[in-house]
């Protein structure tokens, strides 16, 4: 890819445009729900010139305790008019859990259709769901909670691996009312805290143990450790209000019959707030009658980091995600019922919630639901699973790609992947070499590559194909899904047309679009709303092409992609600076032939600290332990200054070119100091740290 520079001055990668469009639809899309562009077309033009009529006849397919009385939506995208709110179909009532378990149980008959297979971490670990079992499971776990004293509102947090529980107790907080906070099981336990406390969550679901790979990882310590977080918290500024009164431990399956697996946890236990799930369940009724909500009350909510270092809570509500996930699914993936679907995603992030929980149980489809990772206990799993469950839809990132395109074509070949049908991939730029070793290596040229652009704030895809009807250009997330209207502004915020290049907004939202930050309306609007009055702003930088095709080129702001997680740069930096020996921190991202980005700290240290590989560890360390392992650095450079603008602002563009080792810096006139930027690129890393 060759680097360009975008309206806002700042390097990205540029998108190639390839020689050749794909449509490999041939034969294997007969009865597709869109059979070619032309239809496409015209759905998306009902959809956006009608969106009433097009929104009333998706929400007919569900039940409805208490019909819309109002209008379909209401919405103010202009901060010049007042508050930023949307609303859709308010004061109709329903619940989602039905929708997406008892609805198909009972009015579909689909009770002894299998809802996921689960795959555990180890090949020897695996479980049959039905939607029977899925709903009864739910109903114990919901009524389970409201024997803990949950209610309508409260706030649940769950930190839990890719185990069943996950979903059942997702589920069972919609069916009560409740507002799941789920947290990936990845964060550390200062993570953790803070998002406990920013939700006031009461409740803590987690789990003793669980392998990732061949690594153990002490789930119910670090969940211990957050609550232990917490108290402190609590007791310097006596609010209850941000107490959890129960921790609920899931045994993992892995822990149940394996000595010599048990013998080696030891999970932290306090009586006065732990209790085990299966004691918890014991003798629970597997009936529970949901709990009828309004349309907007909330569904959820999940962080995502902001680009001030302080995560944002992401409220979704009931009605809008649930018409939405449910729709593109069916669409975007071309779902038909004897379908079997593979989302590779965690539950942990938006990808899960979507496209592993609510979508395909919303459509009665049937899941693997995978707790491991692409290449335990071989690098073959992934294909090994494909041709175990016959998977025909299979949903990944772009970083697995690249990850086992590394190991070539030798590991495919071992399994027949012959029921492949549609291949998905979501969360970053997929660079046009991973797109055609997808294309040609795992769908043996058979199988549209469906790139999905879409964010935790949107709910679901925004920008995709769909499998019969769109010609595919590699490294392209295509065309808006039904309803949704991007634009193109330049910096002044004035509409490009035709072929263009600047940031990508939203003209008017869709039901799925994210309704708040948190607890913080002033957030939701500032992020999202300030800079360009009248649209959402979705931090992206976007090409539009001669054929209207768009083209993510990467996020305009401080914030990086690595292996599809969002990260923000300051909260590195915050990690960093914590350190004792730490005066400064700025950190970039750096390509990375695998993760997509990686992140390249510059650390200047304070007056006569040194710079050497203990205290490298120790960097690394702290922030895996603020953070999470997904943000380990890379790169460390010491950085005896950093270049600055003479009011003292870092300049960002130049530590990304030393980074990349991009040696035209174009205008440094405004720098304090430029020599500073000589003695960086003489010490820059060649190699990771
Ligand atoms: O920068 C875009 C990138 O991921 C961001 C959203 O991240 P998150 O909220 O964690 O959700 C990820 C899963 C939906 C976007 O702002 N992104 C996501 N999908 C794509 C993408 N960039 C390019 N192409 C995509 N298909």
């Amino acid at each position: 890819m060759s680097p360009v520079s975008d309206s806002t001055n700042r390097v990205v990668p540029g998108p190639q445009e390839p020689e050749k469009t794909y449509h490999p639809s041939d034969g294997l899309f007969t009865d597709a729900h869109v059979p070619d562009f032309d239809a496409y077309l015209a759905i998306y033009k009902k959809s956006t010139e009608e969106p009433e009529e097009f929104w009333a006849d998706v929400a007919q397919e569900f039940y409805w305790k208490k019909p819309r009385s109002g209008q379909m939506l209401q919405y103010n995208f202009d901060v010049n008019k007042g508050n930023i709110y949307i609303k859709f179909m308010e004061g109709a009532k329903t619940n989602i859990c039905y929708n997406v378990l008892d609805r198909n149980v009972h009015e579909r008959n689909l009770g002894e259709k299998v809802a996921y297979y689960w795959e555990g971490n180890s090949p020897n670990h695996h479980q049959t769901i039905t939607y029977n079992q899925l709903l009864r499971n739910v109903c114990r776990c919901a009524n389970a909670l409201k024997l803990l004293g949950v209610k309508k509102g409260d706030r649940v947090a769950i930190y839990l691996p890719m185990i069943p529980e996950l979903v059942y107790t997702m589920l069972a907080c919609a069916r009560i009312g409740a507002v799941h906070s789920i947290v990936f099981a990845g964060f550390s336990s200062e993570s953790l805290c803070e998002r406990i406390m920013d939700a006031q969550c009461n409740i803590l679901v987690t789990a003793d143990s669980v392998y990732r790979g061949d690594k153990l990882i002490n789930l119910k310590k670090i969940a211990s450790e957050a609550l232990e977080r917490l108290r402190i918290v609590i007791s310097v500024s006596l609010s209850m209000a941000l107490c959890v009164q129960k921790c609920v431990v899931v045994k993992h399956h892995a822990f149940r019959t394996n000595s010599d697996a048990s013998n080696k946890l030891q999970t932290p236990w306090d009586e006065s707030c732990d209790i085990w799930w299966d004691d918890l369940m014991d003798g629970v009724s597997d009936e529970c009658e949901p709990e009828w909500v309004d349309s907007e009350d909330p569904l959820f909510i999940l962080y995502t980091s902001g680009s001030t270092g302080k995560p944002k809570g992401v409220v979704h509500t009931i009605t809008g995600y649930m018409l939405y996930t449910s729709l593109t699914f069916k669409y975007v993936f071309d779902y038909h019922h004897d379908d079997v679907y593979w989302c590779t995603a965690d539950i942990g992030w938006i990808t899960g919630h979507s496209y592993i929980t609510y979508g395909p149980l919303a459509n009665g489809a049937t899941s693997v639901l995978f707790e491991g990772v692409p290449v335990y206990p071989h690098v073959g799993r992934l294909w090994e699973i494909i041709e175990k469950y016959a998977v025909s839809k299979f949903y990944t990132a772009p970083t697995a790609i690249r990850l086992l395109m590394k190991y070539g074509k030798e590991p495919l070949q071992r399994y027949d992947l012959s029921s492949l049908r549609v291949l998905g991939t979501v969360g970053e730029p997929i660079n046009p070499e991973a797109w055609l070793w997808y294309y040609d290596v795992v769908g043996q040229q058979r199988c549209p590559v469906i790139d999905t652009f879409w964010q935790t704030e949107t709910g679901g895809h925004v920008l995709t194909p769909l499998p019969a009807a769109t010609p595919l250009k590699p490294g392209s997330a295509t065309c808006p899904f039904f309803g949704v209207q991007p634009a193109i502004l330049n910096e002044h915020g004035e509409e490009l047309e035709g072929e263009a290049e600047g940031y990508l907004v939203f003209r008017k939202p869709w039901p799925g679009i994210m309704r708040g930050v948190y607890g913080n309306q002033e957030r939701f609007e500032s992020t999202y709303f300030r800079k360009f009055p009248g649209f959402y702003v979705t931090g992206d930088g976007c090409r539009r092409d001669k054929d209207g095709y768009y083209w993510i080129t990467g996020r305009i702001d401080d914030m990086l992609n690595v292996s599809g997680h969002l990260l923000s740069t300051a909260e590195v930096e915050a990690a960093l600076t914590e350190h004792p020996s730490v005066a400064e921190a700025a950190v970039v991202s750096r390509p990375h032939a695998v993760k997509g980005e990686c992140l390249y700290c510059f650390v200047t240290l304070k007056d006569h600290k040194e710079f050497n590989r203990t205290l490298m560890e120790e960097l690394k360390r702290k922030v895996r332990e603020k953070i999470g392992p997904i943000a380990t650095p890379d790169f460390i450079q010491n950085a005896p200054g950093l270049p600055k603008t003479r009011s003292g602002k870092i300049m960002r563009r130049v530590l990304r070119q030393i980074a990349r080792n991009e040696k035209d810096l174009g205008d440094l006139s405004t720098l304090a100091d430029p020599k500073v930027v000589e003695v960086l690129f003489s010490q820059r890393c060649e190699a990771a740290a």
